[in-house]
Protein backbone atom coordinates (compact mmCIF):
# COMPACT_ATOMS: atom_id res chain seq x y z
CA UNK A 1 0.00 0.00 0.00
CA UNK A 2 1.34 2.93 -1.05
CA UNK A 3 0.63 6.36 0.86
CA UNK A 4 2.31 9.30 1.61
CA UNK A 5 1.98 10.49 4.74
CA UNK A 6 4.23 13.35 5.13
CA UNK A 7 5.94 15.23 1.77
CA UNK A 8 8.37 17.59 2.06
CA UNK A 9 9.93 19.79 -0.57
CA UNK A 10 12.66 22.29 -0.62
CA UNK A 11 13.51 24.27 -3.16
CA UNK A 12 11.52 22.83 -6.21
CA UNK A 13 11.26 25.40 -8.76
CA UNK A 14 9.03 27.78 -7.03
CA UNK A 15 8.13 25.92 -4.22
CA UNK A 16 10.53 27.28 -1.39
CA UNK A 17 9.56 25.18 1.56
CA UNK A 18 6.85 23.05 1.82
CA UNK A 19 5.57 20.35 4.05
CA UNK A 20 2.26 18.56 3.30
CA UNK A 21 0.41 16.12 5.73
CA UNK A 22 -2.29 14.29 3.02
CA UNK A 23 -5.09 12.44 3.26
CA UNK A 24 -4.76 8.76 2.43
CA UNK A 25 -7.17 9.09 -0.02
CA UNK A 26 -8.25 12.73 -1.80
CA UNK A 27 -5.89 15.69 -1.75
CA UNK A 28 -7.00 18.86 -3.76
CA UNK A 29 -4.52 21.36 -4.51
CA UNK A 30 -5.53 24.75 -6.06
CA UNK A 31 -4.37 27.95 -7.06
CA UNK A 32 -3.59 31.12 -9.44
CA UNK A 33 -1.52 29.44 -12.46
CA UNK A 34 1.96 29.81 -11.99
CA UNK A 35 1.12 29.09 -7.70
CA UNK A 36 3.55 25.92 -7.99
CA UNK A 37 0.47 23.03 -8.39
CA UNK A 38 2.22 21.29 -11.11
CA UNK A 39 5.54 21.73 -9.34
CA UNK A 40 4.21 19.92 -6.29
CA UNK A 41 3.06 17.04 -8.41
CA UNK A 42 6.38 17.06 -10.08
CA UNK A 43 8.21 16.71 -6.57
CA UNK A 44 5.90 13.89 -6.02
CA UNK A 45 6.42 11.87 -9.36
CA UNK A 46 10.40 12.65 -8.78
CA UNK A 47 10.12 9.96 -5.56
CA UNK A 48 8.46 7.69 -7.64
CA UNK A 49 10.43 7.68 -10.56
CA UNK A 50 13.78 9.41 -10.34
CA UNK A 51 13.06 11.67 -12.98
CA UNK A 52 10.61 14.54 -13.95
CA UNK A 53 7.57 14.56 -16.47
CA UNK A 54 8.39 17.66 -17.61
CA UNK A 55 12.32 18.24 -18.21
CA UNK A 56 15.17 16.02 -18.88
CA UNK A 57 17.76 17.40 -16.93
CA UNK A 58 16.66 17.38 -13.23
CA UNK A 59 19.07 20.80 -13.08
CA UNK A 60 16.12 22.87 -13.91
CA UNK A 61 13.85 21.44 -11.66
CA UNK A 62 16.57 23.29 -8.91
CA UNK A 63 15.21 26.81 -7.76
CA UNK A 64 16.75 29.89 -9.56
CA UNK A 65 19.40 31.09 -7.25
CA UNK A 66 19.82 27.52 -5.05
CA UNK A 67 22.13 25.11 -5.07
CA UNK A 68 20.11 21.98 -3.96
CA UNK A 69 16.82 21.10 -4.10
CA UNK A 70 15.57 18.12 -1.64
CA UNK A 71 12.33 15.73 -1.66
CA UNK A 72 11.46 13.92 0.74
CA UNK A 73 8.56 11.56 1.95
CA UNK A 74 7.09 9.54 4.63
CA UNK A 75 5.07 6.67 3.88
CA UNK A 76 2.48 5.37 5.49
CA UNK A 77 3.89 1.36 5.95
CA UNK A 78 6.57 2.89 7.25
CA UNK A 79 9.35 3.44 4.63
CA UNK A 80 10.83 6.79 3.69
CA UNK A 81 12.65 7.97 0.71
CA UNK A 82 14.80 11.03 0.22
CA UNK A 83 15.78 12.82 -3.29
CA UNK A 84 18.21 15.44 -3.04
CA UNK A 85 19.89 16.70 -6.44
CA UNK A 86 22.81 19.57 -6.45
CA UNK A 87 23.77 21.55 -9.17
CA UNK A 88 27.21 20.64 -8.62
CA UNK A 89 27.07 16.99 -7.96
CA UNK A 90 24.53 14.13 -8.93
CA UNK A 91 21.53 13.20 -7.82
CA UNK A 92 21.11 11.17 -4.16
CA UNK A 93 18.58 8.76 -3.75
CA UNK A 94 17.74 7.29 0.04
CA UNK A 95 15.48 4.71 1.24
CA UNK A 96 15.07 4.46 4.93
CA UNK A 97 18.09 6.73 4.76
CA UNK A 98 20.23 4.32 3.22
CA UNK A 99 22.05 5.66 -0.22
CA UNK A 100 20.62 3.77 -3.28
CA UNK A 101 22.64 2.64 -6.14
CA UNK A 102 19.61 2.80 -8.43
CA UNK A 103 15.97 3.70 -8.32
CA UNK A 104 14.53 0.26 -8.42
CA UNK A 105 13.81 -0.50 -4.47
CA UNK A 106 12.97 2.69 -4.08
CA UNK A 107 10.52 3.04 -6.89
CA UNK A 108 8.94 -0.58 -5.97
CA UNK A 109 7.64 1.48 -2.08
CA UNK A 110 6.08 4.36 -4.47
CA UNK A 111 4.32 3.32 -7.46
CA UNK A 112 3.05 6.44 -9.21
CA UNK A 113 0.85 7.56 -12.13
CA UNK A 114 -0.02 10.81 -13.57
CA UNK A 115 -2.79 12.09 -15.98
CA UNK A 116 -2.30 15.27 -17.35
CA UNK A 117 -2.34 17.26 -20.25
CA UNK A 118 0.63 14.97 -21.91
CA UNK A 119 -0.87 12.09 -21.44
CA UNK A 120 -2.17 11.32 -24.87
CA UNK A 121 1.52 10.73 -25.78
CA UNK A 122 0.51 7.09 -24.88
CA UNK A 123 -1.37 6.66 -27.90
CA UNK A 124 0.21 9.92 -30.09
CA UNK A 125 4.07 9.52 -29.17
CA UNK A 126 6.39 7.14 -30.09
CA UNK A 127 6.37 3.61 -29.13
CA UNK A 128 8.94 4.00 -26.37
CA UNK A 129 6.34 5.57 -24.15
CA UNK A 130 4.07 2.51 -24.71
CA UNK A 131 7.12 0.53 -23.81
CA UNK A 132 7.61 2.63 -20.96
CA UNK A 133 3.99 2.38 -19.82
CA UNK A 134 4.21 -1.69 -20.07
CA UNK A 135 7.05 -2.13 -18.24
CA UNK A 136 6.15 0.23 -15.37
CA UNK A 137 3.66 -2.61 -14.73
CA UNK A 138 5.85 -5.77 -15.07
CA UNK A 139 8.86 -3.78 -13.40
CA UNK A 140 5.84 -3.61 -10.34
CA UNK A 141 5.21 -7.40 -10.02
CA UNK A 142 7.91 -8.99 -11.39
CA UNK A 143 10.75 -8.15 -9.21
CA UNK A 144 13.15 -10.01 -11.78
CA UNK A 145 12.56 -8.39 -14.68
CA UNK A 146 14.29 -4.88 -14.31
CA UNK A 147 17.69 -7.12 -14.78
CA UNK A 148 16.38 -8.66 -17.50
CA UNK A 149 15.92 -5.59 -19.01
CA UNK A 150 19.29 -3.92 -18.39
CA UNK A 151 21.00 -7.38 -19.10
CA UNK A 152 18.90 -6.93 -23.12
CA UNK A 153 19.70 -3.07 -22.79
CA UNK A 154 23.69 -3.36 -22.23
CA UNK A 155 23.86 -6.05 -24.86
CA UNK A 156 21.93 -3.75 -27.25
CA UNK A 157 24.39 -0.82 -26.52
CA UNK A 158 27.66 -3.84 -27.40
CA UNK A 159 25.82 -4.68 -30.59
CA UNK A 160 25.09 -1.36 -31.64
CA UNK A 161 28.74 -0.26 -31.44
CA UNK A 162 29.82 -3.14 -33.24
CA UNK A 163 27.47 -2.63 -36.03
CA UNK A 164 28.65 1.01 -36.64
CA UNK A 165 32.08 -0.79 -37.51
CA UNK A 166 33.50 -1.18 -41.12
CA UNK A 167 33.76 -4.65 -40.95
CA UNK A 168 31.60 -5.79 -37.76
CA UNK A 169 33.31 -8.81 -36.01
CA UNK A 170 31.24 -12.05 -36.32
CA UNK A 171 32.38 -13.51 -33.73
CA UNK A 172 32.13 -10.68 -31.16
CA UNK A 173 28.20 -10.39 -32.42
CA UNK A 174 27.67 -13.67 -32.08
CA UNK A 175 28.16 -13.52 -27.80
CA UNK A 176 25.80 -10.50 -27.85
CA UNK A 177 23.38 -12.10 -29.69
CA UNK A 178 23.45 -14.83 -27.79
CA UNK A 179 23.27 -12.62 -24.31
CA UNK A 180 20.51 -10.49 -26.11
CA UNK A 181 18.60 -13.69 -27.17
CA UNK A 182 18.15 -14.56 -23.45
CA UNK A 183 17.04 -11.71 -21.88
CA UNK A 184 14.98 -10.59 -24.54
CA UNK A 185 12.98 -14.28 -24.01
CA UNK A 186 12.75 -13.08 -20.56
CA UNK A 187 11.12 -9.97 -21.31
CA UNK A 188 8.81 -10.99 -23.93
CA UNK A 189 7.89 -13.61 -21.51
CA UNK A 190 6.85 -11.34 -19.06
CA UNK A 191 5.67 -8.50 -20.81
CA UNK A 192 2.76 -11.11 -22.55
CA UNK A 193 2.29 -12.41 -19.04
CA UNK A 194 1.84 -9.08 -17.72
CA UNK A 195 -0.62 -8.17 -20.80
CA UNK A 196 -2.62 -10.95 -20.52
CA UNK A 197 -3.64 -10.03 -17.03
CA UNK A 198 -4.00 -6.31 -17.81
CA UNK A 199 -5.89 -6.67 -21.03
CA UNK A 200 -9.07 -7.71 -19.60
CA UNK A 201 -9.01 -5.48 -16.80
CA UNK A 202 -8.36 -2.65 -19.28
CA UNK A 203 -11.53 -3.43 -21.37
CA UNK A 204 -13.47 -3.23 -18.23
CA UNK A 205 -12.17 0.35 -17.32
CA UNK A 206 -12.40 1.24 -20.69
CA UNK A 207 -15.72 0.46 -20.94
CA UNK A 208 -16.55 1.88 -17.48
CA UNK A 209 -15.26 5.70 -19.07
CA UNK A 210 -15.93 6.00 -22.72
CA UNK A 211 -17.87 3.86 -25.89
CA UNK A 212 -15.84 2.95 -28.62
CA UNK A 213 -16.65 0.58 -31.06
CA UNK A 214 -14.06 -1.68 -32.84
CA UNK A 215 -11.31 -0.92 -30.01
CA UNK A 216 -8.48 -3.20 -30.30
CA UNK A 217 -5.79 -3.62 -28.11
CA UNK A 218 -2.81 -5.76 -28.52
CA UNK A 219 1.01 -6.04 -27.23
CA UNK A 220 3.65 -6.64 -29.89
CA UNK A 221 7.12 -8.13 -28.88
CA UNK A 222 9.55 -6.14 -31.33
CA UNK A 223 10.32 -9.04 -33.73
CA UNK A 224 7.96 -11.45 -35.94
CA UNK A 225 5.54 -13.58 -33.96
CA UNK A 226 6.50 -17.41 -34.71
CA UNK A 227 9.97 -16.84 -35.10
CA UNK A 228 13.51 -16.90 -33.19
CA UNK A 229 14.54 -13.52 -32.22
CA UNK A 230 18.33 -15.12 -33.23
CA UNK A 231 16.80 -16.16 -36.45
CA UNK A 232 15.13 -12.66 -37.03
CA UNK A 233 18.83 -11.04 -35.91
CA UNK A 234 20.69 -13.02 -38.86
CA UNK A 235 18.23 -12.52 -41.75
CA UNK A 236 18.22 -9.00 -40.60
CA UNK A 237 21.64 -8.31 -40.09
CA UNK A 238 22.54 -6.78 -43.57
CA UNK A 239 19.63 -4.13 -42.68
CA UNK A 240 21.43 -3.83 -39.15
CA UNK A 241 24.73 -3.06 -40.55
CA UNK A 242 22.85 -0.52 -42.88
CA UNK A 243 21.12 1.15 -39.97
CA UNK A 244 24.18 0.37 -37.73
CA UNK A 245 21.62 -0.44 -35.12
CA UNK A 246 19.44 -3.35 -34.19
CA UNK A 247 16.22 -3.07 -35.90
CA UNK A 248 14.73 -5.89 -34.30
CA UNK A 249 14.13 -6.79 -30.98
CA UNK A 250 12.46 -5.95 -27.34
CA UNK A 251 13.37 -2.41 -27.63
CA UNK A 252 11.09 -2.45 -30.49
CA UNK A 253 7.73 -3.69 -28.41
CA UNK A 254 5.02 -1.66 -28.86
CA UNK A 255 1.31 -1.77 -27.67
CA UNK A 256 -1.08 -1.10 -30.63
CA UNK A 257 -4.29 0.87 -29.89
CA UNK A 258 -6.31 0.68 -32.91
CA UNK A 259 -9.97 0.79 -33.83
CA UNK A 260 -10.98 -1.12 -36.49
CA UNK A 261 -7.66 -1.33 -38.59
CA UNK A 262 -6.95 2.33 -38.21
CA UNK A 263 -4.64 3.83 -35.11
CA UNK A 264 -6.79 5.11 -32.57
CA UNK A 265 -5.33 8.70 -32.68
CA UNK A 266 -6.09 8.54 -36.69
CA UNK A 267 -9.96 8.26 -35.30
CA UNK A 268 -10.54 8.85 -31.52
CA UNK A 269 -11.58 12.78 -30.82
CA UNK A 270 -9.39 13.95 -28.48
CA UNK A 271 -11.80 13.60 -25.04
CA UNK A 272 -11.82 10.19 -26.21
CA UNK A 273 -8.11 9.81 -26.78
CA UNK A 274 -7.82 11.25 -22.73
CA UNK A 275 -10.66 8.64 -21.23
CA UNK A 276 -9.07 5.84 -22.55
CA UNK A 277 -5.40 6.51 -21.71
CA UNK A 278 -7.24 7.54 -18.07
CA UNK A 279 -8.22 3.72 -18.40
CA UNK A 280 -4.96 2.18 -19.39
CA UNK A 281 -3.33 4.21 -16.40
CA UNK A 282 -6.11 3.39 -13.93
CA UNK A 283 -6.36 -0.58 -15.08
CA UNK A 284 -2.67 -0.81 -14.14
CA UNK A 285 -3.09 0.52 -10.59
CA UNK A 286 -5.79 -2.53 -10.56
CA UNK A 287 -3.80 -5.15 -11.58
CA UNK A 288 -0.99 -4.04 -9.36
CA UNK A 289 -3.52 -3.77 -6.73
CA UNK A 290 -4.95 -7.38 -7.40
CA UNK A 291 -1.34 -8.68 -7.80
CA UNK A 292 0.63 -7.55 -5.38
CA UNK A 293 -2.11 -5.33 -3.02
CA UNK A 294 -0.36 -2.56 -3.75
CA UNK A 295 -2.00 0.84 -4.08
CA UNK A 296 -0.59 3.56 -6.66
CA UNK A 297 -0.32 7.11 -6.15
CA UNK A 298 -2.16 8.78 -8.74
CA UNK A 299 -1.46 12.43 -9.38
CA UNK A 300 -3.83 14.37 -11.81
CA UNK A 301 -2.86 17.37 -13.07
CA UNK A 302 -5.46 20.14 -14.41
CA UNK A 303 -8.49 17.56 -14.71
CA UNK A 304 -10.71 20.25 -15.36
CA UNK A 305 -9.44 21.40 -18.41
CA UNK A 306 -8.73 17.51 -19.13
CA UNK A 307 -12.24 16.17 -18.88
CA UNK A 308 -15.63 17.61 -18.57
CA UNK A 309 -17.64 17.27 -15.36
CA UNK A 310 -19.28 13.99 -15.93
CA UNK A 311 -15.88 12.04 -16.94
CA UNK A 312 -14.17 13.73 -14.01
CA UNK A 313 -16.66 12.12 -12.18
CA UNK A 314 -16.30 8.68 -13.38
CA UNK A 315 -12.48 8.75 -13.53
CA UNK A 316 -12.91 10.00 -9.72
CA UNK A 317 -15.29 6.82 -9.39
CA UNK A 318 -12.90 4.10 -10.22
CA UNK A 319 -10.08 5.76 -8.18
CA UNK A 320 -12.10 6.05 -5.10
CA UNK A 321 -12.90 1.99 -6.13
CA UNK A 322 -9.44 1.81 -6.12
CA UNK A 323 -9.04 3.20 -2.49
CA UNK A 324 -5.65 4.74 -3.79
CA UNK A 325 -3.98 8.05 -3.11
CA UNK A 326 -5.15 10.99 -5.20
CA UNK A 327 -3.14 14.35 -5.41
CA UNK A 328 -5.19 16.59 -8.18
CA UNK A 329 -4.85 20.19 -9.09
CA UNK A 330 -7.18 23.00 -10.38
CA UNK A 331 -7.44 26.41 -9.98
CA UNK A 332 -10.33 27.78 -8.25
CA UNK A 333 -11.31 25.93 -4.94
CA UNK A 334 -14.64 24.64 -6.17
CA UNK A 335 -13.96 23.67 -9.61
CA UNK A 336 -13.53 19.72 -8.83
CA UNK A 337 -16.52 19.91 -6.09
CA UNK A 338 -18.82 17.75 -8.05
CA UNK A 339 -16.18 15.26 -9.06
CA UNK A 340 -15.93 12.91 -6.59
CA UNK A 341 -18.62 10.58 -4.89
CA UNK A 342 -21.07 11.83 -1.86
CA UNK A 343 -19.18 11.55 1.28
CA UNK A 344 -15.74 11.82 0.55
CA UNK A 345 -14.39 14.78 2.11
CA UNK A 346 -11.09 15.91 0.24
CA UNK A 347 -8.38 17.28 1.91
CA UNK A 348 -7.68 20.94 0.34
CA UNK A 349 -4.66 23.00 0.14
CA UNK A 350 -4.40 26.27 -1.45
CA UNK A 351 -1.35 27.19 -2.68
CA UNK A 352 0.05 31.02 -3.23
CA UNK A 353 2.73 32.02 -4.91
CA UNK A 354 5.05 28.94 -3.92
CA UNK A 355 3.16 28.56 0.04
CA UNK A 356 1.13 25.68 0.55
CA UNK A 357 -1.53 25.81 3.42
CA UNK A 358 -3.96 23.51 4.20
CA UNK A 359 -7.49 24.66 4.13
CA UNK A 360 -9.98 23.64 7.13
N1 LIG B 1 13.82 26.46 -11.51
C1 LIG B 1 12.85 27.30 -11.13
N2 LIG B 1 13.07 28.17 -10.11
C2 LIG B 1 12.11 29.01 -9.70
N3 LIG B 1 10.88 29.06 -10.25
C3 LIG B 1 10.62 28.23 -11.26
C4 LIG B 1 11.57 27.29 -11.76
N4 LIG B 1 11.03 26.59 -12.77
C5 LIG B 1 9.78 27.05 -12.91
N5 LIG B 1 9.51 28.03 -12.01
C6 LIG B 1 8.27 28.80 -11.78
O1 LIG B 1 7.49 28.08 -10.85
C7 LIG B 1 6.15 28.55 -10.93
C8 LIG B 1 5.20 27.42 -10.66
O2 LIG B 1 5.04 26.62 -11.82
P1 LIG B 1 3.94 25.48 -11.88
O3 LIG B 1 4.03 24.91 -13.24
O4 LIG B 1 4.08 24.60 -10.74
O5 LIG B 1 2.60 26.34 -11.72
P2 LIG B 1 1.09 25.83 -11.71
O6 LIG B 1 0.50 26.25 -10.41
O7 LIG B 1 1.01 24.42 -12.08
O8 LIG B 1 0.48 26.76 -12.84
P3 LIG B 1 -0.64 26.45 -13.97
O9 LIG B 1 -1.98 26.60 -13.33
O10 LIG B 1 -0.38 27.56 -14.97
O11 LIG B 1 -0.38 25.11 -14.53
C9 LIG B 1 6.03 29.24 -12.25
O12 LIG B 1 5.89 30.62 -12.03
C10 LIG B 1 7.34 28.94 -12.94
O13 LIG B 1 7.75 29.99 -13.78
MG1 LIG C 1 0.28 23.46 -13.75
Amino acid sequence: MAVISRLDVLNVRNLSSVQLLPSEKMNVIYGDNGSGKTSLLEAIYLLGFGRSFRSQKLDSIIQNDKEECIVFCDLAEGAAIGLSKSRRQGHQLRLMGERQRNWADAARHLPVQILNSESFLLLEGSSKIRRRYLDWGVFHVEHDFVNAWRGAAKCLAHRNLLLKQRSPDRVQLAAWDYELCRFSQHIDRSRKEYFGLLYPLLLQTVERLVSITGLSIAYARGWDDGEELAASLQAGFDKDVRYGATQLGPHRADILVKVGRASAVEVLSRGQQKLLVSAMKIAQGYLLSRCSGVKCVYLLDDLPSELDAANRRRVCELLDELNCQVFMTCVEEHDLEKSWPPGLMPRKFHVEHGKICEVV
